[in-house]
């Protein structure tokens, strides 16, 4: 197939997933945060055990988490990774989202995540798993508003470690949630945020990873719905980050286009989209620190 006959089939293809990722959420709602149903216990902690590593791994070496105030965005399904940083010390997790995915977990999950998480010293393992399963402790927060306040859903509170997982591009506005973390961030504050740059529909996602940015805004938008990918790009991030005052802005990539589809992946792309660099990146972390030097970080524990 020519080039041209392959960005043609891509583009039709990509505006049927469109219309269903839009109609699915006109039907369904929010519901599926991530692959991993409710029920499938095993699949979650795996999820969760991935997630928390892979934020760990983005957290300078330097960064302890003995006594440090821990805010997640967007959780979704689960609190999971709060038991974990807990379990490391951590004083106190609070996680805010626009939708209440989590607000019903059961406790039992966090014994279960626990037994299967071998870190931690025996003192704050045990002080994880009572706060996590004490109804309305203020150190394992949960606060859900549809207008994603965060200073207003912090309830007072401010962090040294703000983290989020595959949240932040499915904000309507992030530059405006970035202005919002950065009033709840102490002095010193570190931020992990992995970001899923590529098409979330699966199907094409693996034949097209960059599809939804063959797009033009206005077309783009005509299925908008909430949680749509906003198709911002590393670049977009760093400069949001670093206009709110933190320094040290970086994404570091973890997945690229495979070089099999590279080329047919950045050809045909929406004006927008077409000369910038950071086209064949897939997905990767953005770190930053606040308000750049200061802040008092012990040795990682
Ligand atoms: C793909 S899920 C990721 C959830 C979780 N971090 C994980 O890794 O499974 C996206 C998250 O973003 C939240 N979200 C979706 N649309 C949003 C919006 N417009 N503003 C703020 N949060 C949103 C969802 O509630 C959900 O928690």
């Amino acid at each position: 197939m020519t080039p041209v006959l392959r960005n043609l089939e891509m583009t039709i293809l990509g505006l049927g997933f469109l219309g269903l990722a839009w109609g699915k959420s006109r039907l369904h709602g929010y519901s599926t945060p991530n692959r991993v149903t409710k029920s499938d216990v095993e699949g979650k902690i795996a999820y969760l055990l991935d997630i928390f590593a892979a934020l760990r791994r983005f957290l300078p070496p330097y960064v302890g988490l003995r006594g440090r105030d821990v805010l997640e965005l967007s959780p979704g399904a689960s609190r999971g990774n709060g038991v974990l940083f807990l379990a490391l010390g951590a004083r106190s997790y609070h996680a805010i989202d626009v939708f209440d995915l989590a607000g019903d977990e059961d406790p039992a999950f966090y014994e279960q995540l626990l037994d299967r998480f071998p870190e931690g010293g025996e003192a704050d393992r045990k002080r994880a798993r009572a706060i996590a399963c004490s109804l309305g402790a203020r150190e394992f927060g949960y606060a859900v508003g549809r207008d994603f306040d965060i200073p207003r859903l912090a309830e007072g509170r401010s962090f040294d470690l703000i983290v989020s997982c595959a949240a932040f591009e499915h904000y309507d506005g992030p530059a405006e949630a970035i202005a919002g973390l950065t009033q709840v961030a102490r002095p010193g504050c570190e931020s992990v945020h992995i970001i899923d740059l590529q098409t979330h529909s699966r199907w094409i996602r693996e034949r097209d990873p960059n599809n939804i940015y063959r797009y033009p805004e206005a077309v783009y938008r005509l299925f908008r719905f909430p949680g749509q990918p906003n198709r911002q790009r590393p670049a977009d991030y760093v400069r949001s980050f670093a206009a709110e005052g933190w320094s040290g802005v970086r994404f570091v990539p973890s997945r690229t286009i495979d070089p099999a589809l590279r080329d047919a992946s950045l050809r045909g792309l929406a004006a927008r989209f077409a000369d910038r660099e950071d086209m064949s990146i897939l997905d990767g972390a953005l770190t930053a620190r606040y308000p750049g030097l200061g802040g008092d970080w012990g040795m990682a524990s």
